[in-house]
């Protein structure tokens, strides 16, 4: 097994001296976001011993150092999942780089089905909870007490202030943004219109098979977190369209250009108060 000491000295080598002030981990058809760091160090993930590389086309995969709007941010371009085979292990090596380089908040985005009718493709939702419909927990194992409590709490995992700071910077733009609970699935299959049916009755506003891992992780490891889901498509059930990888890849990309104007502001703004 690889020790984070190993994982952290190969990053260190090619930026000695950098510390983020924020995590972004893009998701799938997300990573254009990317492209708006100033002098970006680029670092794939095969190159970082403990990772494993995401496979799913959409993915890069790439760990990439730099600047918005002048504040320093590391970005994930390119996440790690349950159902490529991707072990807990390696989800919480790379959430833990993001703090032990020196970031104390992580901002999640992802792809996402909606549950809400007029919450259609293209639309943003800050998430404000979560349900976690994944068939495991990150936290499962030995707990190393050094970067967190055995028994973490959830209250607050998508953090009010930074929420607050989020819907300012959205009205301001002028961007709608929905605010809504994201429920977690393995996949890589889609969800059947009767399960969808059910997670509306349950709570649900949005559906996806990321986010949850991560944010607990984060939260274990004391960041505080902002989740956005780009809304890709209506759940499988409540429009006559099927939902298809290549349609949240082309749906993803109108939520990418109104991310790409939130995220910066956001991390200006957020930035202030640390
Ligand atoms: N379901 C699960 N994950 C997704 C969806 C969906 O409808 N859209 C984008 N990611």
């Amino acid at each position: 097994m690889t020790s984070m000491q190993e994982t952290m000295a190969t990053i260190r080598k090619y930026a000695p001296n950098f510390v983020p002030k924020m995590g972004i981990i893009l998701g799938s058809g997300l990573g254009s976001i990317a492209d708006q760091l100033t002098n970006p160090i680029t670092i794939p993930y095969q190159a970082i011993p403990g990772l494993h590389s995401g496979g799913v086309s959409g993915h890069a995969s790439l760990l990439i150092m730099g600047y918005l709007q002048d504040v320093p941010v590391v970005c994930l371009k390119g996440r790690l999942h349950l159902y490529e085979g991707a072990p807990y292990e390696a989800i919480r090596t790379l959430v833990r780089i993001v703090r032990q380089l020196g970031a104390h908040t992580l901002v999640v985005t992802a792809a996402a089905g909606s549950l809400q009718p007029q919450m259609k493709a293209g639309e943003i939702m800050l998430i404000n909870d979560h349900l976690n419909f994944q068939p495991g927990n990150p936290l499962c194992g030995s707990n190393d007490e050094s970067i967190g409590p055995r028994f973490l709490s959830l209250a607050n995992a998508y953090d009010d202030e930074l929420r607050t700071i989020m819907l300012s910077v959205a009205k301001r733009l002028n961007i709608l943004l929905f605010e809504g609970v994201y429920l977690s699935l393995l996949g890589p299959s889609f969800e059947t219109p009767a399960e969808i049916r059910m997670f509306a009755q349950l709570g649900a506003d949005a559906v996806g098979m990321s986010v949850v891992p991560e944010v607990i992780i984060a939260r274990h490891a004391g960041m505080k977190v902002l989740g956005l889901a780009a809304i890709t498509n209506l759940a499988e059930g409540l429009s006559s369209e099927k939902v298809t990888h290549e349609g949240t890849l082309q749906q993803g990309e109108i939520a990418a250009r109104k991310l790409i104007k939130l995220i910066p502001e956001f991390v200006k703004e957020a930035a202030r108060d640390f």
